[in-house]
């Protein structure tokens, strides 16, 4: 069967469509962090909603595993197919076009495969804004930041992926093409499909193209490295920010200074920014559409913010701040804070945990999982940071210096039970922007309720009853 199968993927895709040599496989099948290696009978890189159609209607009929496929930046090992070698890797990455862009009812037309930064180019090209912002945006596709519903440094000001979509085209398990491209801001016809693929991790359907909203671009930036004495300082720096700012918070960003040392050791020209160490560091923006008039008597937002810092520094919230004086030390800013990933994996082992709390209560979460993480392995580096406006803390842990990756990997369900549990007693969630994938199933199903669960494996088992989309992924239907 597996000739005949290949033959008929390529008269759907042609040869350029479809890699079945084994080294030109490997880098689709084994992720981001290298946590995991699978096989794939092929991997078919169609270039059309009808091709995509046609592979999947081919895989069902003949009962093969389909393992959607973006930028493969995923945490969570969602994009990578199991070792049986019996699933195809479907890789959205030549449907790369931007279809429409429409400027006056803002909004985008997209193939999935396209690059999350081609994207933001494209809007700014239009005077506009795209706000998904991470730091995978040069490789990560829209596709599967929508598969993922992935957040990023802006969300506390326009929401999570899915505030930033308004339609969706999608190939079923079956291979039908469902349309809801639409553009529409209000359609309340009955249940919510489109809701329903996004944050999905491609176990429902593949999601082909998208209808994405777009906001003006912004035409004042500030943008501060604030040292502060606590994390306790960061939110309350960041709830006096809103008002400060007249609503025009964009991103706020904490970071440990191991994390700050991490991306020292490993970036090349990265530098500290202010003279002294500090514990926590906040990186803060703030954007308006005003534009600043050079010259013209008129406030803008880096003299806001400078007061502000200013009142917060009498009153203990802030220990020292650089404002960026221009684009490229806002860049310089922002890269000690994008570089975190790549300098973590760099140094070695380590375990993430993508949490999120409630925003007022990340103080003391910090310090209770802080403790419990060294309880757990008291030779620990903990490595927290991330969108602390968003009550979302990338809560990482690595591994001691010298230790391989086995050795720190036995102490991985201690650790992550710790965090997890006092994660659960905060009535937070594991899982805050990087989904469920194969890293935590076992985890889903042990946190989650048990009407939450079913709910979730009726879904999949009504659309997916052959659990031929992404097995493996979220959860086991048949559990
Ligand atoms: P992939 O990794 O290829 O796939 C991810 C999941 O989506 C898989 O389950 C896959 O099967 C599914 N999928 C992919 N495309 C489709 C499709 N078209 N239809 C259906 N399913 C599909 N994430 C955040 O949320 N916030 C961050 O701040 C953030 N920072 C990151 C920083 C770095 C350095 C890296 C490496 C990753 C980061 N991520 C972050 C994680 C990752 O970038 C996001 O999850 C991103 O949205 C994944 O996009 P992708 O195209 O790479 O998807
Ligand atoms: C980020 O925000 O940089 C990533 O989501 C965090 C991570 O890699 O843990
Ligand atoms: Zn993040």
């Amino acid at each position: 069967m597996t000739t005949d199968f290949i033959d008929r993927l390529r008269g759907i895709v042609g040869d350029r469509g479809l890699v079945t040599d084994e080294a030109a496989k490997h880098p689709y099948l084994t992720d981001w962090r290298e946590n995991y290696l699978g096989a794939a009978l092929a991997v078919v890189r169609p270039a059309s909603t009808e091709e995509v159609a046609a592979v999947v209607k081919l895989c069902a009929a003949e009962g093969v595993a389909v393992v959607p496929q973006g930028g493969n930046t995923g945490m969570v090992g969602g994009g990578t197919p199991d070792r049986d070698g019996r699933e195809i890797v479907l890789s959205l990455n030549r449907m790369n076009r931007i279809l429409e862009v429409d400027p006056i009812g803002y909004t985008m037309t997209v193939e999935a495969g396209v690059v999350l930064k081609t994207i933001q180019d494209t809007a700014a090209e239009h005077d506009r804004l795209f706000p998904l912002s991470l730091a995978a945006e040069g490789s990560c596709t829209i596709g599967g930041n929508l598969a993922t519903n992935a957040g990023g440094v802006q969300v506390l000001h326009y929401g999570n992926a899915r505030q930033l979509v308004l339609g969706l085209e999608v190939v079923t398990p079956q291979g039908e093409i469902w349309d809801g491209l639409r553009a529409l801001k209000k359609d309340n016809t009955g249940y919510d499909l489109r809701d329903l693929y996004l944050g999905a991790e491609g176990t429902l359907g593949i999601i082909t193209r998208a209808v994405l909203k777009i906001w003006p671009k912004p035409k004042d930036v500030a943008t501060a490295w604030i040292a502060v004495p606590s994390p306790e300082a960061a939110v309350a720096l960041l709830s006096g920010a809103h008002a400060a700012s007249e609503d025009n918070v964009t991103s706020c960003e904490l970071m440990a200074r191991q994390g700050i040392d991490l991306v020292l050791k490993h970036v090349p020209g990265a530098a500290d920014p202010l003279a002294e160490r500090h514990d926590w560091y906040v990186l803060l923006e703030w954007s308006s559409t005003r534009p600043r008039r050079p010259g013209a008597n008129q406030t803008g937002l880096a003299e806001k913010m400078e007061a502000y810092l200013g009142e917060a520094l009498e009153k203990g919230l802030v220990l020292d701040a650089a404002l960026a004086q221009n684009e490229a030390q806002a860049r310089a800013f922002w890269a000690l804070r994008e570089n975190h990933s790549e300098s973590q994996k760099r140094e070695g082992p380590s375990i993430k945990h993508d949490i999120s709390v409630s925003v007022s209560r990340i103080p003391t979460f910090m310090e209770e999982g802080l403790a419990a993480m060294k309880k757990a392995l008291p030779e620990c580096r903990p490595v927290p940071f991330g969108h602390v406006g968003d009550g979302n803390l990338h809560f990482n842990c690595q591994a001691p210096e010298g230790w391989d990756k086995p050795r720190f990997m036995a102490h991985a369900e201690a650790i992550s039970g710790a965090v997890y549990d006092l994660v659960v007693a905060y009535g937070g969630s594991i899982s805050a922007e990087h989904g469920i994938g194969q890293m935590k199933v076992e985890e889903l199903a042990h946190y989650r309720s048990r009407i939450e669960l079913d709910t979730m494996r009726a879904i999949k088992r009504a659309l997916d009853p052959d659990n031929l989309m992404n097995p493996g992924k979220i959860l086991d239907p048949s559990a």
